[in-house]
């Protein structure tokens, strides 16, 4: 039920914070650090390259899951949109894991690829929010994400959800694996969970950012690099969708190969920067586009901020940006599309769950 919230969205995206604690009890061990079935792990770590295979918002997550699997656990990852890969298989290596993210479990294009490499006599690990559900049945192993039903058809909650599963998992293989994390990862999802909480708090100042840039336009473009480009995909897809507004991710660098002459005066441009390594080429990028007059929305992360920046997010780990930049982008769609008069709870043409191929 929505109880005392307009939309099952609004409500989903805060129950952001709680869902993240209750996936730390979840996959929390009585020391305090991860904890996951260990022929999980064990699939994980005897595999030589594991391939992530969903659709829609769960590849964003496959995404944001790669960095983690690579740089903690050191086993390459492939991340595959479900509806292409039966039409153009990848050459599988020889000892491959299939990790298939979907929320409802249920989607037609993913199931159709685990039944091929099942066929293929290769294993398969589900990340779902579904007990039961068709692709958890299917494959070899489960994870579930504890995010409770998501009613809305824009996913939110189980968005951030995957990432910290994919995050827990990644640790769990690195461990052992014998390569341990510089840091705390159940300490700092929770640090997370608090950024998350703050950020649901913000509401106001989304709304006025979504009226200040997305009242009038007709596309808007999401620009960030490294794992921020990640991020920006998801933003594009979630305005797109429930507000109809035109709307592209855009790894930073790219833009000034074509796409940049898209660009005119007002064109609202939202970049975000949360990566260290990256902050002076993102912002580099943004001075490309405002250059051709753009009217840029910097998101930066607190400690890496510059004067005009219009909002800054309260300060996480690195590696778990994610899970707090896309809280804004979040409620900066759900309030572009009422302020627009749409359906937010259920955009035009979009099923919850897509049982069709
Ligand atoms: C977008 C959205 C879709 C789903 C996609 C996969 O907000 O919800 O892109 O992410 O259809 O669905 P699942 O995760 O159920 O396989």
């Amino acid at each position: 039920e929505k109880g005392t919230y307009p939309h099952y969205m609004l409500k989903e995206i805060d129950e952001q914070p709680l869902v993240m604690r209750k996936i730390i009890q979840e996959y929390q061990n009585e020391a305090g650090s991860v904890k996951i079935n260990d022929d999980i792990a064990n699939a994980v770590n005897a595999a030589d390259r594991v391939y992530i295979i969903a659709c829609g918002t769960s590849y964003h997550a496959g995404l944001v899951g790669k960095q983690f699997i690579e740089s903690w656990a050191k086993v390459p990852v492939e991340v595959h949109v479900a509806s292409e890969f039966n039409y153009n298989m990848p050459l599988l290596s020889e000892n491959p894991l299939f990790i298939f993210i979907s929320q409802s479990g249920e989607t037609a294009d993913s199931r159709a690829v685990l039944v091929t490499i099942k066929a293929l006599g290769h294993k398969a690990l589900t990340i779902t929010n579904v007990p039961g559900s068709t692709l958890s049945r299917e494959a070899d192993y489960t994870l579930l994400l504890h995010a409770g039903p998501e009613i809305a058809v824009a996913s939110t909650k189980a968005y951030t959800a995957q990432i910290a599963v994919l995050a827990i998992l990644a640790a769990k293989t690195a461990e052992s694996k014998g390569h341990s994390l510089e840091f705390d990862l159940v300490k700092e999802l929770g640090i997370a969970a608090n950024a998350m909480e703050a950020l649901c708090d913000q509401k106001e100042e989304m709304d006025y950012i979504a009226r200040e840039y997305l009242s009038t336009t007709r596309n808007c473009f999401f620009i960030g690099r490294a794992v921020d480009y990640y991020v920006g995909l998801e933003g594009a897809l979630k305005l797109k969708e429930i507000s109809y507004i035109q709307a592209e991710g855009f790894a930073g660098g790219e833009l000034k190969h074509g796409t940049i002459a898209l660009i005119e005066n007002g064109t609202p441009i939202i970049a975000l920067a949360t990566q260290g390594h990256v902050n002076l080429s993102i912002r580099g990028n943004v001075k490309e586009v405002v250059a051709r007059g753009a009217n840029p929305c910097i998101i930066s992360l607190k400690g890496l901020e510059e004067e005009d920046d219009r909002f800054v997010l309260p300060e996480v780990h690195e590696s778990l940006t994610p899970l707090v930049s896309v809280v804004p982008l979040q409620l900066i769609a759900y309030f572009a599309a009422l302020h627009r008069g749409c359906d937010v709870d259920k955009p035009r043409n979009l099923a919850k769950s897509v049982t069709v191929e």
